[in-house]
């Protein structure tokens, strides 16, 4: 049979090997030693009525184990407090908080893309005021007094009445970024080869494919011998660059003031790869942007040569190009500044 000693020194051992903690050793010490729940202070206690010819050895034999467990008890604690780290350390076993990234939002990602494509091509990138007058964003594209973007119910102008034609004041957000041609041909002479992106501004109310404020890229290019081939061949390799190697294209023919002929490009659709579907409304081909041969109008109301010198424009909706390329149906998404929506375009 095993003594009340050696049984309480084996529960004891089984409890301090447990203790991981320094408060936890404290509790064993409690449970143990404490002055009036402890189990071996209360067999101390029970030395005295424990019959006579035991008495001594039991008394021996519980006092031992007495300095037996605090001995135990401080070299416990004495090694869990050197493990332990200083009060305020910082535990770098710790997994690391990930910090919130910033990222492009999808527009910026687009717009960066197709500088990229047209830097590669030698284009200059420029940039201009969105406060424009009339003369810049109108009279000078061969726009006249008549022209219907004109209309208040078009343009947003910043003065009643409307502008004279041709003024000089800043009196309207310019609805396209056109103007930028205008106002690079009356610094620079040719040759000319500019793409100029920027945010327009129209009269318009919102919805999935509208809104007041969007962005363009306008691209120029003038120089003696400039063709309508060469206007071909850069917005192909653009549609190839931009989207996919090898993508159908075609030039449909158009109307724009300041460009004679006039063109719209059209790619064809990726979410049916031409077959017909939805998004391209079941014709297979995806309207991307307007283009043409610089009218000689334009040229000459920047003194420019037109007899010399020929050149191509072109202007694409930044916001249309990124619906085609991630497979988005509502404009609105762009704007609205939900980080789910924004977190899912790659940065
Ligand atoms: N300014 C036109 C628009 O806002 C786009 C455009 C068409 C720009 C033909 C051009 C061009 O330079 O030649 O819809």
């Amino acid at each position: 049979m095993t003594s009340p000693i050696d049984s309480l020194r084996a529960d004891f051992e089984s409890a301090l090997g447990a203790a991981t903690s320094v408060a936890a050793v404290k509790t064993v010490r409690d449970d143990f030693l404490g002055r009036k729940q402890g189990r071996l202070t209360a067999l101390l206690k029970a030395v005295g009525s424990a019959p006579a010819e035991e008495r001594r050895a039991l008394g021996a034999g519980a006092n031992a184990l007495k300095q037996e467990m605090e001995a135990a008890l401080d070299a416990r604690e004495a090694d869990l407090a050197a493990a332990a780290p200083p009060p305020g350390a910082v535990d770098v076993t710790l997994p690391g908080r990930v910090p919130v990234v910033g990222r492009r939002h999808p527009l910026t990602v687009v717009r960066e893309r197709v500088e990229d494509i047209f830097a590669g091509m030698g284009y200059q990138i420029i940039d201009g005021p969105e406060l424009e007058d009339d003369w810049h964003n109108f009279e000078a594209l061969n726009m006249p007094p008549e022209h219907p973007a004109r209309d208040m119910q078009d343009t947003l102008y910043l003065t009643s009445p409307l502008p004279a034609a041709g003024s000089r004041l800043a009196t309207l957000l310019r609805t396209h970024t056109s103007g930028m041609q205008i106002r690079y041909m009356e610094q620079h002479p040719p040759p000319v080869r500019v793409i100029a992106p920027g945010r327009v501004y129209r009269r318009d109310d919102i919805d999935a494919t509208h809104t007041p404020m969007f962005t363009q890229i306008e691209g120029l290019v003038v120089d003696e011998g400039i063709s309508l081939g060469d206007l071909k061949g850069t917005l192909n390799t653009f549609a190839e660059r931009f989207f996919a190697p090898g993508i159908g294209t075609r030039f449909r023919p158009s109307f724009f003031p300041y460009t004679e002929p006039s063109a719209e490009l059209d790619v064809q659709c990726q979410g049916c790869n031409g077959a017909g579907c939805a998004l391209c409304k079941h014709t297979g081909w995806i309207e991307l942007l307007g283009c043409g041969m610089v009218h000689p109008a334009v040229f000459e109301a920047v003194g420019y040569d037109a007899d010399r010198y020929t050149g191509f424009a072109f202007g694409v909706g930044i916001e249309r190009l990124a619906l085609r390329l991630y497979g988005i149906d509502d404009i609105r998404m762009f704007y609205e500044n939900d980080m789910r929506f924004l977190r899912q375009v790659e940065p």
